[in-house]
């Protein structure tokens, strides 16, 4: 696998990085043992980076984070958020999940509705004490005294144009708490709010299917020592899904992506199965030095490693796959 480096905080990564956002269980049943051979297997197979959060099924997927690495730490670079904290009554809701679950099972109605409740227990804290109290509960769930990469979770723009969170993040670093700071934001625009604030890695939606080229994007973050990861590149799930069914909600309901996204996918299916496709793009030849990848399914994944261990797709197959991916009809 290749690595990828952190330019201010030296930290290494691995090129590709095993998303959990999915992995724990939100009110639904959820398999522990599963879940710990998925990120045990994508470890072996040297995918060495982790992203996380600490609202990820509500402290579980970093918690399975900190039993399955707990033996290796060292080896490992765990990337986790904060930014993101539960009000009272969101944590009274994790105390009783487990009892939730059970009423729950895997009725859809009711995990939709249990998951609109849980997101209105959500609300943003980037201030000193509530990022503090987040990280310190984080490393308690990682089982770590240190995050190696610690992000602030979706910022607005008012939040990083006033600049304290990158304070705070730096004096993170100087307590020995995290290795590096960073950011996953919700915009491309917001990328320039971060040059110069000793933040050096940022994660951004790749949205290959409806997005535009973010060449430039990228190399004016890489010579401000930012490196920029893309994440959802399977388009959170869409690839797996026939582009018959995709709603224009999907699409921010703007119709035009939506269109779009099925001239691209097309594309892509003309050249192979999707996923493969994309890993190997992402591998070889994409305009991102690091990417995220996700699945909740063991078969999914070792589908996915047997694909990043194939040979490099040739400079003329690359093309194709650009090509592909910045269709506009
Ligand atoms: N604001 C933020 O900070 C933010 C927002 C979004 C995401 N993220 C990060 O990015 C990570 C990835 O996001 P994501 O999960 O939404 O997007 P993704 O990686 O684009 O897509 C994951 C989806 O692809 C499916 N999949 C993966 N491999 C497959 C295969 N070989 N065959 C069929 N289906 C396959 C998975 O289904 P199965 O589980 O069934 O395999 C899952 O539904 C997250 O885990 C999180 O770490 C961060």
């Amino acid at each position: 696998m290749n690595q990828a480096f952190l330019p201010a905080s030296k930290v290494s990564i691995s090129q590709a990085i095993f998303g959990t956002s999915r992995l724990g269980g939100t009110v639904q049943q959820y398999d522990k043992r599963a879940s710990l051979e998925i990120l045990n297997k994508a470890f072996e197979s040297g995918t060495t980076t982790f992203d996380t959060a600490n609202i990820y099924a509500q402290g579980n997927s970093e918690k399975l984070l900190g039993v399955a690495m707990k033996s290796h730490r060292e080896k490992v670079i765990l990337a986790t958020k904060g930014g993101y904290a539960f009000s009272s009554r969101g944590r009274f809701l994790t105390v009783i999940k487990p009892m939730v679950r059970k009423l729950i099972g895997s009725r859809p109605g009711l995990v939709r509705a249990a998951g609109k409740v849980r997101g209105g227990q959500m609300k943003q804290d980037f201030s000193r004490a509530g990022l503090t109290r987040s990280l310190d509960e984080s490393l308690k769930r990682l089982k770590s005294d240190y995050v190696d990469i610690y992000q602030l979770h979706s910022p607005d723009e008012e939040t990083l144009k006033r600049g304290e969170v990158f304070e705070i993040l730096s004096d993170f670093r100087k307590e020995g708490k995290i290795r590096a700071g960073g950011v996953s934001l919700l915009s491309w625009e917001h990328l320039t709010h971060c040059y110069g604030k000793g933040v050096d890695f940022a994660q951004l939606e790749a949205d290959f299917l409806s997005g535009v080229d973010r060449t430039r994007a990228l190399q004016i973050a890489a010579e401000n020592g930012v490196l920029v990861a893309a994440r959802q590149a399977f388009g959170s799930g869409l690839m797996a899904m026939d582009s018959g069914d995709w709603s224009v909600e999907q699409f921010g309901g703007d119709p035009k992506r939506l269109a779009l996204a099925k001239v691209r996918m097309s594309r892509v299916r003309e050249i192979g199965d999707p996923f493969k496709v994309i890993l190997k793009y992402l591998l070889n030849g994409s305009e991102f030095p690091a990417f995220l990848f996700a699945t909740t399914n063991l078969r999914h994944l070792e589908r996915n490693l047997e694909i990043m261990g194939e040979d490099f797709p040739s400079p003329e197959e690359v093309a194709i796959v650009r090509s592909a991916l910045r269709a506009t009809e």
